[in-house]
């Protein structure tokens, strides 16, 4: 029997955090065995927040390097560079006149990021989402794995889809977003209220790039509560959850394993464990990034067989989109 298929993607903008790795790296590289999968460094994503050029080609080729870093193997999966299947962009145009200004408008990440960077709500921020539904659509995918801050989009990119599908007939497979059972939204370490971001940095984040003692550190100075009783409970005791959710993904258990684990100890164990699991996780990341991140060549080699590996699937879906609309398609592609 075939496996299912997946997509995901992860923008090169800053530096992926310990949230990324929780979310989607460990999980991504299960995908790689359970389904067809195919992962994408979303490039043209990342150009919402104007980065400096050379920022945006070191981050594009970082985000590969811990992909393989991880353990993502392209031979067993597809890996490339959002920019390098013209596909995405010109599906992106058609699908804008099947998305609402409304249903836009309604995204919370475009709310948050509207506010963030209040003196550049350029339209690549706004119709951001429609783009993210062209990458998935495009390449006709089951399940999208993806951290809990991604599901509206996912969730619009299912409309946009069932209206398409509706009017035309059925073109589009509709995707279903997949989040980790553990760690799907691992949240900062000082405010625990909040999603670790790397638009937060700072000591409530760690960044994939801190050396491991200092990451550590950031795990025992973490804000937890006065409630002084080990148990998850992430409405009431958020920072402590926040903890057990991340020891637990990076030992493969759940979180009530965790709890029975330190049950009747003081959170001072519970923290040293957790940063001793971070610190080592890190360590050994960063050294097979190293190990990827200077053969530049290699890295741009393996990414254009990559998307020499995805253009088939890309095209079908775009040609057979435009047909459907209405568009005279050059004699070669009838
Ligand atoms: P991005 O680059 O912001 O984040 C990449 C993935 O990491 C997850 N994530 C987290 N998971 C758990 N805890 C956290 N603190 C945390 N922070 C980030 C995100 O949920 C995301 O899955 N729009 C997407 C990129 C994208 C995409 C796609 C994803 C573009 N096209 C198609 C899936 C399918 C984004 O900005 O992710």
């Amino acid at each position: 029997m075939s496996k299912p298929t997946s997509f995901s993607g992860v923008q090169p903008s800053g530096q992926p955090t310990l949230g990324n790795l929780i979310g989607v790296f460990q999980p991504f590289v299960a995908f790689q065995d359970s389904h067809q999968a195919t992962f994408c460094i979303v490039d043209h994503h990342a150009i919402t927040s104007r980065p400096n050029p050379e920022d945006l080609r070191t981050n594009t080729l970082g985000i590969f390097a811990y992909y393989l870093a991880m353990g993502l193997d392209p031979a067993k999966c597809t890996i490339f560079a959002q920019s390098h299947l013209p596909q995405h962009t010109e599906l992106a145009w058609i699908l804008n006149s099947f998305t609402q200004m409304g249903e836009l408008e309604r995204m919370t990440q475009y709310k948050d990021k509207s506010q963030r960077q209040s003196d550049n709500i350029n339209v690549g921020l706004f119709d951001y989402p429609v783009l993210m539904a062209a990458d998935i659509l495009l390449h006709q995918v089951q399940h999208v794995p993806v951290g809990d801050d991604q599901l509206q989009h996912v969730e619009l990119t299912r409309d946009i889809a069932t209206r398409f599908n509706n009017l035309y007939g059925p073109t589009f497979t509709i995707p279903k977003a997949i989040i980790p059972q553990v760690g799907a939204r691992v949240m900062d370490l000082q405010e625990p209220n909040r999603k670790m971001s790397k638009s937060r940095p700072g000591p409530g984040t760690i960044l994939l790039t801190d050396a491991p003692a200092s990451a550590a550190k950031k795990i025992t100075r973490a804000v937890t509560d006065s409630l002084a009783t080990i148990a998850y409970n992430p409405q009431e005791q958020p920072g402590l959850a926040n903890l057990i959710d991340i020891f637990a993904s990076l030992n493969n258990q759940t979180p009530q394993q965790v709890v029975q684990q330190f049950q009747g100890q003081q959170y001072g164990a519970l923290k040293t464990a957790t940063a001793e699991a971070v610190a080592s996780k890190l360590e050994k990341l960063q050294t097979a990034y190293n190990s990827y991140i200077n053969d530049k060549a290699e890295l741009q080699n393996l990414l254009q067989k990559g998307a020499e590996k995805a253009s088939a699937t890309a095209e079908k879906t775009l040609q057979a989109t435009k047909q459907k609309v209405g568009y005279v398609l050059p004699s070669s592609q009838k």
